[in-house]
């Protein structure tokens, strides 16, 4: 078993070593998506999902799948108080669905497994946002292609807007000094074709890649002004954890969680993310000189160079105070459940079960509070992850936005007590949740680790 161990471990490193070179790239920003507005409140948006090609390399031509291009999605982006409707095409050749990851709308709305859209067909989804600003995202949600889709391209951001937020004075001008950042990891091979699940371990794992993409291109140099610059960071990969830095060593401080502002900045050397989660994050350039850069990185490897152009945007400071938390909201829950993630590669469960479009596993009454403990228990294989440092799984939930109340009895980190929807769990540890659940229907539970996903590492409960 351990000569396994070890030789699973080695084959992990060389894949991870071979990253392919490119040459430099401005770092691409995702278009806002482009609206219809009936009237103030009504906003009309159209995706639609297709396959095209794309060199990461040039001259290397990959099949990829976008929204409404052949990589990655625009940026939906609405305010706090709009009725939106969304339409989606799908002009794949296999199923696809659209999950707005974040967003708190009914069960059959949410594009989770039941909202199947077939090929050449449409759905639209109808919802009012009513819930803080946050940086949330989407991606497809099929049973068994979620991770194949999202590795081919399929996420997007979906940025919610609202006037608490806008009177902070955060810097806020998008693809300037407000930043979408998209990180994921792929694999190519020498010559620069996209490969997936070539190994074992890419199944036990999760798919990791040998080269990093910020907003799907590899090598990206952002330019910015000096000053602050806000990061929306999304974690869009299908398994690897980043524990993000500045090469240069300064703090910066997280804004916001997945479900919105914390109450205030918590200053950090570095900032972990596991599939799915999101941070807005500042940090303060203003002591930079024109040409003069630095990079966002993740350990020894770079994410992101960011280069400074010298025009000083006009100096905002960040607020001491952001937002306060109503944490009554979510007090004295009316239940309690217990949440086991067990195994690896195929053998991925949560409380034993896999999961089973059939089978509801949780009944909850709408509107009503929860506390939810989500430990992970990998029994030997837990012992490796242990000395390695690695976290195998995560926990997210559809329909709800969530406070961590504890982790394994303690508080959680400063920059984990703000909104949350997604989080990861350390073998061994207890995570203690406080949730509500605003709307009806039917919606997930699961690993964010796609593939962990995708092997059935899920569950659904109803709210009615
Ligand atoms: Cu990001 Cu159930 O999904
Ligand atoms: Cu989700
Ligand atoms: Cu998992």
């Amino acid at each position: 078993m351990k000569i396994l161990f070890t030789k699973l471990f080695t084959l992990t490193i060389l894949l991870c070593s071979t990253a392919i070179y490119a040459s430099e790239q401005t770092l691409p920003i995702p278009p806002i998506l482009n609206n219809y507005a009936k009237d103030d409140k009504e906003i009309y948006l159209s995706l639609d999902v297709q396959q095209g090609v794309t060199e990461f390399i040039p001259g290397a031509a990959n099949k990829t799948y976008g929204y409404n291009g052949s990589l990655l999605g625009p940026t939906i982006r609405v305010r706090r108080g709009e009725k939106v409707r969304i339409k989606v095409t799908n002009s794949l050749r296999e199923h696809t669905t659209v999950h707005w990851h974040g967003l708190l709308v009914p069960g059959d709305q949410d594009g989770g497994p039941h909202q199947v859209i077939k090929p050449d067909s449409q759905w639209t989804a109808e919802f009012v946002v009513d819930q803080p600003a946050a940086t949330a995202w989407y991606h497809p949600h099929g049973i068994g292609n979620t991770a194949s889709q999202v590795y081919k391209g399929l996420a997007g951001l979906f940025i919610i807007d609202d006037d608490e937020t806008d009177k902070l004075n955060l810097p806020s001008d998008y693809g300037i000094n407000d930043i979408p950042v998209i990180v994921q990891d792929r694999r190519f091979s020498k010559d620069g074709a996209l490969q997936y699940l070539t190994s074992m371990t890419d199944i036990m794992q999760g798919m990791m890649g040998n080269t990093i993409l910020v907003n799907g291109v590899i090598n990206p140099v952002l330019t910015v002004p000096t000053g602050l610059v806000r990061l929306r960071v999304l974690n869009g990969s299908n398994a690897r954890f980043y524990n993000f830095s500045l090469s240069n060593k300064q703090e910066f401080h997280q804004i916001a969680t997945d479900g919105g502002l914390l109450e205030k900045p918590v200053e950090l050397n570095s900032l972990i993310l596991s599939p799915g989660e999101r941070a807005e994050i500042i940090a303060d350039f203003s002591k930079f000189k024109t040409g003069e850069s630095l990079k966002l990185i993740d350990g020894s490897k770079q994410i992101l160079k960011i280069v400074f152009d010298g025009k000083s945007k006009a100096s905002t400071e960040l607020p001491k105070k952001l937002t306060v938390i109503d944490k009554n909201s979510v007090n004295n829950p009316k239940k309690e459940r217990d949440f086991t993630l067990q195994g690896m590669g195929h053998m991925v469960s949560i409380n034993g079960k896999r999961m089973n479009m059939n089978r509801i596993d949780e009944k909850i009454s709408v509107g009503s509070k929860e506390l939810w403990s989500i430990k992970s228990n990998l029994g030997m294989m837990g012992m490796m992850h242990r000395m390695r440092g690695t976290v195998l799984h995560n926990f997210h939930a559809h329909g709800t936005q969530f406070l961590i109340l504890e982790r394994n009895g303690s508080p959680p980190p400063a920059n984990e007590r703000g909104w949350k929807d997604t989080f990861f769990v350390r073998d061994d540890e207890t995570v203690t949740i406080a949730a509500k659940f605003p709307y009806k229907g039917i919606f997930m539970y699961h690993c964010h680790i796609l593939e962990h996903e995708d092997n059935g590492m899920m569950g659904q409960f109803l709210v009615e």
